[in-house]
């Protein structure tokens, strides 16, 4: 993206998993459009990185390490980011795990580790976040999945958590619209070039049965996300709350892909 179509700047842009693939893409585009940005993954390396590709595209970039999964470590992160940056106006959640899985093969561990990383994780940021929003005016997005809609076999972990997802940001559009907090969420379809992609379409075969179910008839792009998540978050969005949006060519219209074919057993894999 060369042209940022709405400027932040001075805002505070923070996010939860924002250092690689579609939330980076997203933490990169809200720098070009000229806000503070504070990304928090897992990874030490990860997050040095993807601040110092921040702070190469002139932004002010802060990074973290935490654990969304630790919910005093969310909170310490966010903290920090406060002291540093000042009140959040953007506030994203899109850390999350993900693998096939058949439900009969996927261990308690297997599915509680999903739905820790995806769901509590976003409570986690949502929850801890709240008191150091800019209010009014904050603009909350989490990147769910069509899976949140779609019943997708192979994917009981994911869909769960990301139905949760779906029905955390209805809940909370509710309870926090009142001080002028705008809580929405992104489903992203197949995006090119990601982990997500990776993992769930394995193969170049699977790619393009990915593509082949887009009536759009291409991948996703890490911009396509990006632009989403900034008209979300500008002025022209400011009577949307509580909404789920594929941002997919329309994918999830076709109902939930068929992982079947692109399940590789672990001891194979
Ligand atoms: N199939 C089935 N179960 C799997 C699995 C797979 N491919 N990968 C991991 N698991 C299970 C593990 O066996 C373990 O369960 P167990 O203790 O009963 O054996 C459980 O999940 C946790 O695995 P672990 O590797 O300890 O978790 P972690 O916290 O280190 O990592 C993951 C979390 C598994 C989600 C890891 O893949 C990850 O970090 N993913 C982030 C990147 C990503 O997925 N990006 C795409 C986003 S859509
Ligand atoms: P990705 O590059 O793996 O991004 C996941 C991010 O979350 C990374 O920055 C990762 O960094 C972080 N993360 C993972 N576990 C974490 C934890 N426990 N605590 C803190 N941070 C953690 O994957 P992606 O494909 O771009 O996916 C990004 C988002 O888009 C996810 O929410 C995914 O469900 C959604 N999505 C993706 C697609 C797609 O086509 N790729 C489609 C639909 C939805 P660390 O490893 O450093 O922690």
């Amino acid at each position: 993206m060369t042209n940022p179509p709405f400027s932040f700047s001075g805002q505070h842009v923070f996010v939860a998993g924002g250092t690689s693939g579609i939330n980076l893409g997203i933490a990169q585009a809200f720098a070009r459009a000229g806000a503070r940005v504070s990304v928090m993954s897992r990874s030490p390396d990860k997050v040095q990185q993807a601040e110092a590709s921040l702070q190469a595209l002139g932004a002010q970039a802060l990074g973290i390490s935490a654990d969304v999964r630790d919910a005093a470590a969310v909170q310490a992160a966010l903290t920090q980011a406060h002291a540093q940056f000042g009140p959040i106006d953007v506030l994203v959640s899109g850390a999350a795990g993900n693998f096939i899985a058949p439900a009969k093969d996927l261990s308690a561990n297997g599915f509680k580790t999903v739905v820790d990383i995806d769901l509590n994780g976003t409570f986690h940021v949502l929850r801890m976040a709240y008191p150091l929003l800019r209010k009014p005016g904050a603009s909350v997005i989490s990147i769910s999945a069509p899976q949140g809609v779609n019943p997708t076999m192979y994917q009981v972990h994911a869909c769960a958590a990301k139905a949760g997802i779906d029905m955390m940001t209805r809940v909370l559009a509710l309870e926090w619209g009142e001080v002028g907090v705008r809580v929405n969420a992104i489903s992203p379809g197949p995006i090119a070039d990601t982990e997500g992609m990776r993992r769930l379409a394995p193969s170049p075969e699977a790619l393009q049965r990915a593509t082949d179910t887009v009536p759009l008839q291409r991948m996703g792009s890490l911009d396509d996300v990006a632009h989403m998540a900034l008209f979300l978050s500008s002025p022209l969005a400011s009577y949307v709350t509580g909404a789920i949006i594929p941002v997919d060519g329309g994918a999830a219209l076709r109902g939930g892909r068929d992982m079947r074919a692109s399940y590789v057993p672990r001891a194979e894999a």
